[in-house]
């Protein structure tokens, strides 16, 4: 297993003519600065440097010969290399990556805003190596598009994971001191650190209030020192009755006195335990959690509440908007309604955390209608990595294409250009905290998540997270090197399959922007039938689907729910009018009959089956692409990967058989002969 355990931190040796040029080029590692993180790039270079060049290199004081120095915008060396005006520019963590003259010899350097940029700019580096490049005139200057880019680890207390398809979880109900939990733990720092994550939520957000007693607070302690090296914190999700079920406080109401001390006193605990505690993930009066409104006030009151215990430490509060009930409004306009009127209410230190949709991650979903609507409190996205709606792990879905979606979504909100990305980034809205998180995918299986390919989601949530300007390909191109080999005839099939994929699911599971179709709790699988009597409307397919005799889809129209008002013009009246709403998005807004004529030509109808049919047939195509790779890639990963298409293969056709005919008992139209027959059992 040892295979998928290393991620795409392998460090292969180089090609021969790669590894020559820079044997020449790197003689020696120079990394004058003591601190524990710039310990950690020491430590990697040590690691990798050697493995890829197949030669000892030293460590080394002086910069007397060729090779690579590490250092932070303060060390003289800034001064002497020339470095200093440049850095004085470069945003917090960010880094140079430089290759300077240095009397007559040449130095590749990697110079740090602060140590962590310096330890970001190493990675960087190895990842300019793994991917080919001879570091010849380097030239990069980067700095994160967030100031904190988390986890969210959706991990219980009892060692289940919530969501989680990749074993149980790394941080609960295991021994702490076990060797190989000691190793799992500095070599997922060490694949954050690598693509830049500084933030980790280590439980679920349907917390427990225990998390918060000391017996759990000191194996905290222990997993933040494991990390602090890398430069991430950690954070933790709390139960908003923790005063009242660990106090014994009457109860926690948070305009109650009582109540606002306990949490204080809670900080100072946690913080004299963890220094540099990140803070509070808040999922409150939320499916059946607790939360301020149980007492009558706001989400503002409750989140206020916590940034005051969290502020003198230099605590955040990271508010979920993931709300809505069982009541006659639409669930998708919830969120919005329910925090649109609390803007401006916020302290400086919380930030309001939401899914990237209205609804619920579901395959596809337009952006959820808060981003650009909240001028003046912080919005962060939350991104699923972890795929709940995609297959678990058991199918190939690259997740960047999903997110640059999202992320380039113009929002409109200051005129044409307002990007998703940039209402959140600091770019239109100038807050003094950015942030990103994504839902981990991360569990104990050997390779980690399960799915081989599904480390990719884990790394491009990173890189995105870093850097929303990526592209998917770039990034697709760099983890395919990194993680199977750098040759043209294994990069290429791999990543245009990846490019692909998500595109493939939606095709063969929701299309044209039907959602929440799923299978009832599981959520793997087809279930558009399913009916329960007495069971909330909200949680049922018939409300997403609205099948009927006179067509498909939920009108979120003006003449429907009128969900499409809480966008910006001029993309509401884009989305109001069927013919001009993007057809991925069209049973999202807008309920049409049956024979409702689409941009193909088709029929709403054909068009459904064709691209059901499109998206099996491209899962089968996928399983000719994977199997052309063997003897390219190692034999386990090969097996392991193509499995799981296998069973793709066969969800892909257990969806469009059981959606397309579940569908056709309104639509009464046949299935064009042209089309493979579906399944009847
Ligand atoms: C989804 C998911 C839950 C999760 C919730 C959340 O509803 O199915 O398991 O708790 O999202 O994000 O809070």
């Amino acid at each position: 297993a040892e295979n998928g355990y290393r991620l795409w931190l392998r460090y292969e040796p180089l090609e021969t003519t790669q590894q020559n040029a820079l044997k020449e080029r790197i003689r020696q590692v120079v990394i004058p600065e003591q601190s524990s993180v710039m310990q950690s790039a020491a430590a990697e270079l040590t690691k990798a440097l050697p493995a890829m060049l197949q030669t000892p290199i030293q460590r080394a004081q002086s910069l007397n010969a060729p090779g690579i120095v590490v250092i932070t915008a303060t060390h003289p060396y800034a001064k002497q290399l020339g470095l200093r005006q440049d850095m004085s520019t470069l945003g917090e963590e960010g880094y140079l990556l430089r290759t300077v003259k240095h009397q007559n010899k040449m130095m590749v350097v990697v110079a740090g805003k602060n140590d962590a940029g310096a330890l970001y700019g190493t990675y960087a580096l190895l990842r300019l190596l793994q991917t080919g490049n001879d570091l010849t005139n380097l030239n990069v200057r980067e700095a994160p598009s967030f100031a904190h880019r988390l986890l969210n680890h959706w991990d219980n207390l009892n060692g289940t994971v919530e969501r989680g398809y990749a074993g149980h979880s790394i941080w609960w109900n295991v021994n702490l001191n076990a060797d190989s939990i000691i190793a799992r733990h500095e070599d997922y720092a060490r694949a954050n650190a690598s693509i830049g994550i500084n933030g980790t939520v280590l439980n679920n957000v349907n917390a427990t209030p225990q998390m918060l007693t000391s017996e759990y607070l000191e194996k905290v302690a222990v997993i933040a020192g494991r990390l602090r090296p890398y430069h991430i914190k950690v954070y933790l999700s709390i139960n908003f009755s923790s005063p009242k079920e660990l106090g014994g406080i009457e109860n926690s109401d948070p305009l109650n006195p009582q109540v606002a001390q306990w949490w204080k006193e809670k900080a100072t605990e946690i913080y004299r335990l963890i220094p540099d505690f990140g803070g509070f993930l808040v999922k409150a009066n939320s499916e059946g959690l607790p939360g301020p409104q149980d007492y009558g006030r706001t989400h503002a009151d409750g989140a206020n509440m916590l940034a005051d215990a969290l502020k003198p430490h230099g605590g955040l509060v990271m508010w979920r908007a993931f709300v809505y009930n069982p009541t006659p409004e639409d669930r998708a306009k919830q969120a919005y309604s329910e925090f649109k009127p609390l803007d401006g209410q916020f302290r400086d230190n919380v930030i309001v955390q939401v899914k990237n949709g209205p609804i619920d991650f579901q395959p596809r979903e337009p952006f959820s209608p808060m981003f650009g609507a909240m001028e003046k409190t912080p919005l962060m996205m939350e991104f699923q990595i972890t795929q709940e709606y995609l297959g678990h792990s058991n199918h190939l879905v690259y997740l960047a294409p999903m997110y640059k979606e999202v992320l380039d979504a113009d929002t409109y909100c200051k005129g044409t250009g307002s990007t998703v990305a940039k209402t959140l980034d600091g770019s239109i809205y100038p807050h003094q905290h950015t942030a990103i998180a994504g839902v981990s995918n991360i569990g104990r299986d050997a390779n980690w998540c399960g799915h081989d390919i599904a480390q990719s989601n884990w790394y491009a949530y990173g890189r995105l997270a870093w850097n929303h300007q990526l592209t998917s390909e770039q990034i697709a191109d760099e983890w395919v090197r990194m993680t199977f080999s750098n040759q043209a005839e294994v990069v290429t099939p791999i990543s245009s399959m990846m490019m692909a994929s998500h595109q493939t699911c939606v095709d063969y599971s929701m299309p044209l922007g039907l959602h929440h179709i799923m299978g009832w709790d599981h959520h793997y699988g087809p279930e558009p039938w399913t009916e329960f009597p007495g069971a909330r409307a909200d949680w049922l397919p018939q409300y997403y689907h609205q099948a009927s005799a006179s067509g498909l889809g939920f009108d979120r129209t003006d003449k429907g729910s009128n969900a499409t008002a809480q966008y910006a013009e001029p993309l509401r009246s884009q989305l109001n009018d069927a013919t001009t709403c993007p057809e991925g998005y069209l049973l999202w807004f807008h309920h049409l009959p049956w024979d409702y004529p689409m941009k193909s030509g088709r029929t709403l109808w054909h068009e459904l089956i064709e691209r059901y049919h499109v998206g099996t047939n491209n899962v089968r195509g996928f399983q000719r692409t994977w199997d052309s790779m063997e003897g390219m890639v190692d034999a386990e990963r090969f097996k392991a990967v193509q499995y799981k298409l296998k069973i793709q293969a066969r969800d892909a056709i257990w969806w469009r058989d059981a959606c397309l005919l579940y569908f056709q008992t309104f639509s009464k139209r046949p299935i064009p002969l042209e089309y493979e027959r579906p399944i009847h059992d």
